[in-house]
C-alpha cells in the first residue's frame, strides 16, 4: 500500500509540474503558429550518400597504370611488371590538379583491364610489389587516399572486372573470390572511399564470366556505409550511355534498375535520358577525359576550353555529375599544361556561376505554400541555398500552372537584367518532378527544355536584357520545388559554340 500511495503522490506531482511547464510555454510564445509542414516527397528519392554526390557537380578520374608505360589503352596482360617505374609520381601535383578543376571527389583507377594492380595485393603477384618503383614497396592506392585527404578532397577507387591477366578469370566461384578479397583489400585498408566504380568493358573475345554483382555490392556497402556504387545500373550511380560526358536534354535520375543488364549494348540511350516512371533513383555521372584517351599518351593533348565548358553545360547543366579524366604521365606527373587546361577551366566555371546576376531581385509565383511566412517563399530561390526551395499551394497549377518571377528592384530602375544563362534547380531531396519548362524575358520566349533536376542550364546564344524573368513549369510529377534560379553572364559563349 505504502508504496503504491507514493507512487500515486509521485505522479500527482508530475502532472503539476508538467501543467506549469506547459503554461509556462504557453504564456512566452502566446500567439504561436504551427508551422507548414513540407509537401510530400514524389518516389523516388536519393540517399543522404546520393544527395551529397549529386552536390559536388564536379569530380575527377585518374587512369594511371600499365597502359601509361606501353602506350596503349587497354593492356593484354601480359606486361613485364618491370615496366613500372614513374621517375617522381607525385599524388600530391594530381590533387592540386583537381582542386584548381574545383573537384571534391577523385577516383583513382587501382586495377584496369590488363589486371596489374597499384597496391601491394596479397592475392597475385602482378602488382606495383613485382615492379623497380620505390624498391617494390610502392602503393600508388595509399599516396593517393593520402594526399587526396592532405588536400581536403575524398576519394574512390575503379577495380576493373574484366582482368586479362588473373589465371583464375573464366572460373566462376575462384575468380569471384578472388575479386571480392581485392574488394575487401581496397575497403579496408585506405580509410574511407566515397565511391567505387564497375566498369560493364569486356573484350569481345573474352573468356565468358559470370560477375557476381550481388554479392559483390553487398559487400561493398558492408564495408563502407556511405559510399556510392557506380556501374551501368548503380544501385547508386549510373553510367550515362557515352564516353562524351553528354547527357540527353531530357535527363531523370531515376530508371527501372530491372531494365538495365551491366555491359549489355542497347541500353545507352536510356542511360543517357533515364525514366519519368523509374522506380529506383540512380543518377547519371559523366565520365569523359580531357585528352582523347583515358591514359597518357606522348601524342595527345587536353582538349580546348570551349569544348570542356561545352562538355560542363551538357552535363552539370543536365542534372548529372562530371567525371573528368587527367592522366598522368611516364615520370607520375600531370603534364602542366593539362593542369593549366583544368586551371583555366576550374577558373572559367567560377567566373560564369561566381556572380549571381539575379541577387537583389524581388521573387514572386503563381503561389506559396503556407503563404507568405511559410517558409516556401518565392524568395527562397534566390538565397543560394540547397535546402530551401519555393513551394507552390497544391491547389495552384491545376488552374494556370505554375511559374516563378524574379524582377528587378525599383532601386534598380533603368537598368534591366544582362545575362546570356539561366540556371534553375529542383529540391531533388523530395524528388525530380519538373517534365517541361519555359523561360520568358519580358513576356518573350527564351529557353524552353524538359527535365530540371539538380540544376538545369540554359546557355542562351547572345546575351538578353529585361526587366522580368519568368520560369513556367508547363508539366510536372507533382508541384514543383525549386531551389534556386539563377542569371549568368559567360563571357567565353563564342559564335557557333552552341
Ligand atoms: C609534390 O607536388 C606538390 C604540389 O605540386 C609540391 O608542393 C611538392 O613539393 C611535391 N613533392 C615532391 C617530393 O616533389
Ligand atoms: C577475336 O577473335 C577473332 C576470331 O577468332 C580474331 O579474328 C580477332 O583478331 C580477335 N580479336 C582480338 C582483339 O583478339
Ligand atoms: C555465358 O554464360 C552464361 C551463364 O552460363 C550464359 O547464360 C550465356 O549464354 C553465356 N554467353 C555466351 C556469349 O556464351
Ligand atoms: C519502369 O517501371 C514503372 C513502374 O513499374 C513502369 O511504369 C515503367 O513503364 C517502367 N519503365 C520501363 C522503361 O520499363
Ligand atoms: C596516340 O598514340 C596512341 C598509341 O600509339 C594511339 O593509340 C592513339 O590513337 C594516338 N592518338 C591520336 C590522337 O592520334
Ligand atoms: C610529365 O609531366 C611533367 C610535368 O609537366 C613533366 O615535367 C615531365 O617531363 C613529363 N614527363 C614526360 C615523360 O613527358
Ligand atoms: C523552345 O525552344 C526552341 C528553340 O530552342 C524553339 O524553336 C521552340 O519554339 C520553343 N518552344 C516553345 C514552346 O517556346
Amino acid at each position: 500500500m505504502a508504496a503504491a500511495g507514493s507512487t500515486l503522490l509521485s505522479l500527482a506531482v508530475a502532472a503539476l509540474a508538467v501543467s506549469l511547464l506547459v503554461s509556462a510555454s504557453e504564456a512566452r510564445h502566446p500567439t504561436a503558429t504551427p508551422a507548414t509542414p513540407p509537401p510530400l516527397p514524389v518516389l523516388p528519392i536519393p540517399s543522404s550518400s546520393q544527395l551529397k554526390w549529386q552536390r559536388r557537380e564536379v569530380i575527377m578520374f585518374f587512369h594511371f597504370g600499365m597502359n601509361t608505360f606501353t602506350d596503349s589503352e587497354w593492356g593484354t596482360g601480359t606486361e613485364d611488371p618491370s615496366l613500372f617505374r614513374p621517375a617522381a609520381l607525385n599524388a600530391t601535383q594530381w590533387m592540386d590538379a583537381a582542386r584548381a578543376a574545383g573537384a571534391s571527389l577523385v577516383i583513382l583507377v587501382a586495377k584496369h583491364h590488363d589486371g596489374f594492380c597499384l597496391w601491394p595485393s596479397a592475392y597475385t603477384a602482378h602488382s606495383v610489389r613485382a615492379s623497380p618503383w620505390r624498391a617494390g614497396r610502392g602503393d600508388v592506392v595509399a599516396e593517393f587516399v593520402n594526399a587526396a585527404r592532405a588536400r581536403g578532397l575524398d576519394a574512390g577507387l575503379y577495380l576493373s572486372p574484366w582482368d586479362r591477366h588473373d589465371q583464375r578469370y573464366g572460373q566462376e566461384v575462384a575468380y569471384n573470390e578472388y575479386y571480392e578479397a581485392q574488394l575487401h583489400e581496397l575497403l579496408t585498408g585506405y580509410g574511407s572511399v566515397s565511391e567505387i566504380w564497375f566498369d560493364g568493358a569486356k573484350g569481345k573475345n573474352a573468356t565468358n564470366m559470370t560477375y557476381h554483382f550481388q554479392e559483390w555490392f553487398q559487400t561493398v556497402k558492408q564495408l563502407q556505409r556511405s559510399i556510392n556504387i557506380f556501374s551501368d545500373d548503380g544501385p547508386d550511380v549510373r553510367w550515362v550511355g557515352d564516353e562524351k560526358g553528354y547527357a540527353g536534354t531530357t535527363c531523370w535520375s531515376a530508371v527501372n534498375r530491372s531494365a538495365i543488364t551491366i555491359g549489355e549494348a542497347g541500353i545507352e540511350k536510356y542511360l543517357n535520358e533515364g525514366d519519368p516512371r523509374g522506380r529506383d533513383w540512380v543518377p547519371p555521372e559523366c565520365d569523359v577525359s580531357i585528352r582523347t584517351g583515358w591514359f597518357w599518351h606522348a601524342n595527345e593533348t587536353a582538349k580546348p576550353l570551349a569544348q570542356l565548358l561545352e562538355i560542363y553545360y551538357n552535363s552539370v547543366g543536365r542534372n548529372c555529375v562530371l567525371l573528368l579524366n587527367a592522366p598522368p604521365n611516364t615520370t607520375g606527373l600531370v603534364e602542366d599544361a593539362d593542369v593549366a587546361r583544368l586551371r583555366e577551366f576550374g577558373r572559367a566555371v567560377e567566373a560564369i556561376f561566381g556572380t549571381d546576376l539575379a541577387a537583389g531581385s524581388v521573387a514572386r509565383a503563381s503561389s506559396e505554400r503556407g503563404g507568405p511566412g511559410g517558409g516556401f517563399e518565392a524568395r527562397n530561390v534566390l538565397d543560394g541555398r540547397e535546402d530551401t526551395y519555393w513551394a507552390p499551394t497544391e491547389e495552384d497549377g491545376c488552374r494556370n500552372g505554375y511559374w516563378i518571377e524574379l524582377r528587378r528592384p525599383a532601386e534598380a530602375a533603368g537598368r534591366p537584367f544582362e545575362f546570356n544563362v539561366v540556371r534553375i534547380q529542383e529540391h531533388v531531396a523530395l524528388g525530380q518532378r519538373v517534365e517541361r519548362h519555359a523561360v520568358y524575358v519580358d513576356g518573350a520566349p527564351v529557353a524552353n527544355g524538359t527535365t530540371v533536376g539538380h540544376k538545369r542550364l540554359h546557355r542562351l546564344p547572345r546575351p538578353v536584357a529585361g526587366r522580368k524573368v519568368r520560369v513556367w513549369i508547363t508539366a510536372r510529377r507533382g508541384p514543383p520545388l525549386l531551389s534556386a534560379v539563377g542569371l549568368h553572364h559567360d563571357p567565353f559563349v563564342a559564335a557557333g559554340a552552341m
